[in-house]
């Protein structure tokens, strides 16, 4: 078999001493490859609004590196541990609040309050415990996008066009993405799989990002403007359509970015199967149903500017909310690093976070020393 592995952009990594985060500045994709550091509660916080780290699972890594980073910067000042936990209060809500759809945020951000509470010592020892906590998301989450991957590879005989939405691949992910994981798997192992990008409205990410990561890993990539969906569906449809999710409510209705949802209304019109890949750390199972997910509102002026001359008078009103709701009818499948889960989802899903849970907590026990 052709086999050939692919080298993924590196969307995060720790800043020099480990006490700042140097990330890939998504904003600047695809025409400039750069890097910024991020040393301050309020870069973390900017750099998670304005999208230069974006993806539920990377904004998940990155608010947990942040805190760590911090907690480092603290603990050199020579500050007590009860200091050191005070000011970590302060840095998490700041954190957990900086966009409100993806739960992978408020996730990442309580795994390390847990991981607070149980450490002792003093600041450093508590710094360390974080960074060590904030390793331990960003390996996971780059082991579950590979899991995911391997499952969903089975849903591609060879030979196949998917359609994605938004960007779910590596730049949103600490490893080859959700959505995309099973694209770059097959491809690793020679099979031919064509993807056709949504541009998604209106920041882009399915034109600047899906289609840069996969162009330049080399696999095939078509880009539309989100309106050609009906048109490619009508005439050539896609094979399957793989998207990611910001939350997945404990029933399998589907948070995703806006635009998601006209696509399961299109694919579940012509016949063609709709998927959703997710870490479990994306399935909240506090939330019953997609009608209790808070969906995120953004600046007014990204749809009335887009990146450059005004697109729409000032004086219009502008609807910009950025995910939307896909009800879990329209879903064939939620894969998630625990297998692929089928209609109905709320017993499976149930399970596969448990069992998640548990896994972690036996792997903590092992790795952690005495
Ligand atoms: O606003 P964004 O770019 O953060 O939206 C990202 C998405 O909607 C992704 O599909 C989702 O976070 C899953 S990423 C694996």
């Amino acid at each position: 078999m052709n086999e050939r592995k692919f080298s993924v952009p590196e969307t995060i990594r720790w800043g020099p001493g480990g006490l700042s985060a140097l990330i890939l500045d998504q904003t600047l994709l695809p025409g400039l490859h750069e890097e910024k550091e991020l040393s301050t509660l309020d870069d973390f916080i900017e750099a998670i609004v304005s999208l230069r780290v974006r993806g539920a699972p990377l904004i998940g890594i990155t608010a947990a590196i942040g805190l760590a980073a911090l907690a480092r910067q603290s603990a050199a000042e020579g500050i007590s541990a009860d200091r050191l936990r005070e000011r970590f209060a302060g840095w998490a809500e700041g954190l957990a609040n900086a966009r409100p759809t993806a739960v992978n945020l408020v996730w990442a951000v309580r795994r390390l309050r847990a991981r607070l509470e149980a450490a002792t010592g003093d600041a450093g020892a508590l710094a360390a415990a974080l960074a060590a906590e904030a390793d331990a998301i960003h390996e996971e989450d780059r082991r579950m996008c590979r899991a995911i991957g391997e499952r969903a590879a089975a849903l591609l005989a060879g030979g196949e066009s998917v359609i994605t939405h938004c960007n779910a691949g590596s730049l949103a992910t600490g490893g080859i993405g959700t959505a995309l994981a099973p694209v770059y798997v097959a491809a690793e192992t020679g099979r031919r799989v064509r993807v056709y990008a949504d541009e998604t409205r209106p920041l882009l990410q399915g034109s600047r990002l899906t289609a840069w990561e996969l162009s330049r890993a080399g696999i095939e990539v078509t880009v539309l403007a989100d309106n050609m969906a009906g048109s490619l569906f009508a005439s050539d449809p896609p094979d399957i359509a793989f998207v990611g999710s910001d939350r997945i409510a404990a029933n399998g209705d589907v948070a995703n970015k806006i635009g998601t949802y006209p696509l399961a209304v299109l694919a579940h019109r012509h016949g063609v199967p709709f998927y959703v890949l997710a870490p479990t750390s994306t399935v909240d199972l506090g939330t019953r149903t997609g009608a209790e997910i808070p969906i995120e509102h953004r600046d007014p002026d990204e749809v009335r500017r887009g990146f450059g001359p005004l697109l729409a008078p000032e004086e219009a009103g502008v609807y910009s909310p950025a995910f939307d709701i896909t009800p879990h009818e329209l879903v064939a499948g939620i894969v998630t690093e625990r297998g692929i889960h089928r209609p109905p989802y709320t017993d499976s899903l149930a399970a596969a976070v448990r069992a998640a849970e548990v896994e972690r907590r036996h792997r903590e026990r092992r790795h952690r020393p005495t």
